[in-house]
């Protein structure tokens, strides 16, 4: 049997605790065999029937960028505007996403369509498919932060506008838009703690029946 060290387990927690949403990032670029190695950790995923139904996209060109920022951009002022007074200033002085200079961006969509897995576990909830491609987001974001990168999940954008500009199949359902790169700050407490939005994650609770 594989069994792992009470230091590993140890470590593990701190790998945890110092995961962190990053939106800051140096310039430098990451090595493609870096990106790669991190990318492949997908395939050990869980996935529902083992339909790995995550599609990729590195989002790399200028003009595809471009689209991805003015995407970002409109639906923030968008989200903005349902704010209002103090709440409205803080959420304005939120760094919410670090396109314009994380080296990596990566479009992470779930393709619904997929014969994988032959609809298996998906039949009376087909969003398992997209919970999956989230879980798999998770291996990529803790394996990265493992090598030392920093990954930013963006989710204030108009999918279907993001769909069209980078033109993907019509059965991909955007899940993620990830900023990847090396991390301008390492930190333990999350940026809307910081930034006085939020607070901690509460203990779970458990219901007993
Ligand atoms: C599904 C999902 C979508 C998110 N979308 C955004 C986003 O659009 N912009 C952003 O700055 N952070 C985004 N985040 C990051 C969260 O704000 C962050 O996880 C949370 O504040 C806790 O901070 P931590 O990840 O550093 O622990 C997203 C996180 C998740 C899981």
């Amino acid at each position: 049997m594989r069994s792992f060290t009470p230091d590993f387990t140890a470590e593990l927690t701190e790998l945890f605790r110092w995961r962190r949403d990053v939106r800051r990032f140096q310039k430098t670029p990451i090595p493609d065999a870096l990106v790669t190695e991190c990318l492949d950790l997908l395939r050990h995923a869980p996935s529902v029937g083992l339909s790995a139904p995550w599609r990729l996209v590195n989002v790399h060109s200028d003009a595809a960028r471009a689209a991805a920022i003015a995407n970002f951009e409109a639906a923030n002022a968008q989200a903005l505007s349902g704010y209002s007074g103090e709440q409205a200033e803080r959420y304005a002085g939120l760094k919410l996403s670090g396109m314009q200079d994380a080296p990596v961006h990566l479009a992470v969509f779930c393709d619904d369509a997929t014969v994988k897995g032959s609809g298996l576990g998906a039949g009376t909830m087909p969003q398992m498919r997209a919970y999956s491609v989230v879980g798999a987001i998770m291996y990529l974001w803790l394996g990265a932060r493992a090598r030392g990168l920093g990954l930013g999940w963006v989710s204030i954008l108009d999918p279907e506008q993001l769909c069209a500009d980078l033109d993907v199949p019509e059965d991909w359902a955007l899940v993620g838009y990830l900023c990847m790169g090396w991390p301008e700050i390492e930190t333990e407490t999350p940026e809307l703690i910081r930034a006085g939005w939020e607070t901690e994650a509460p203990k779970p609770e458990v219901l007993l029946r």
